[in-house]
């Protein structure tokens, strides 16, 4: 088996990077993380990486401004000196051009702290607990032009208790992302789940 090679794209604290580097160390994993990329030079998550020994790039969004593209093409460039393969979102707090999502469809990944199709967006657990819904959960998906809309990979849910605040629930989601993100990362990297936006197009005309 060859492993695929991973970017883990981060912008803070990385602990789901954690969970996909703990999961690469298993010998059957099909995955390597080859490279972690972060947007903010002060992201706790390179550290973390660093201290993996996995080789870390940094590039800085603000210099680029407004041009997303351009600030897209030194990721690409990132990403293909390194021979990625598939790329992960990672708490990785910027959104991306179609041109990017284009280029990397189908093997651009995102965790997002919600049962999708509820909650895109920010702020899911405050507003989890406010609309009175009785569970919630994390999702991963395979990354589209529109925010938080690709198609599920995987999911799991939590109960909401009573008593619950914006923390509790949000670290009992915490526990179900490090589980699931491994667990899609090795379904895709199997080719035991993929996307074709090619064929989704033919298929919704
Ligand atoms: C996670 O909740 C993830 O779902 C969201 O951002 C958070 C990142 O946390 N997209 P971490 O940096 O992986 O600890």
């Amino acid at each position: 088996m060859t492993r695929k090679r991973v970017a883990v794209l981060i912008s803070g604290r990385g602990s789901n990077l954690a969970a996909l580097i703990d999961a690469a160390k298993a010998e059957d994993y099909p995955a390597d993380i080859a490279l972690v990329l972060s947007n903010r030079p002060d992201a706790l998550g390179l550290a973390r990486a660093r201290d993996a020994g996995i080789p870390t790039a940094v590039v800085d969004h603000r210099p680029f401004g407004d041009d997303r593209e351009a600030f897209e093409r030194a990721l690409d460039a990132e990403l293909n000196a390194r021979r990625i393969e598939l790329v992960c979102l990672a708490g990785f707090m910027r959104l991306f051009t179609p041109w990017f999502v284009g280029r990397w469809s189908g093997r651009l990944l995102n965790i997002h702290p919600a049962l999708l199709p509820q909650f895109k967006g920010l702020h899911t657990h405050r507003r989890a607990l406010e609309s009175g819904v009785r569970r919630h959960g994390a999702t991963v998906h395979f990354v589209v032009a529109e925010t938080d809309a690709g198609p599920i990979i995987l999911q799991d849910s939590v109960a909401i208790l009573d008593g619950d605040t914006e923390e509790t629930l949000a670290a009992r989601v915490l526990e179900v992302e490090h589980r699931i993100y491994p667990q899609a990362l090795r379904l895709v990297a199997e080719g035991r789940a993929s996307f074709d936006s090619a064929d989704a197009a033919k298929n919704a005309r």
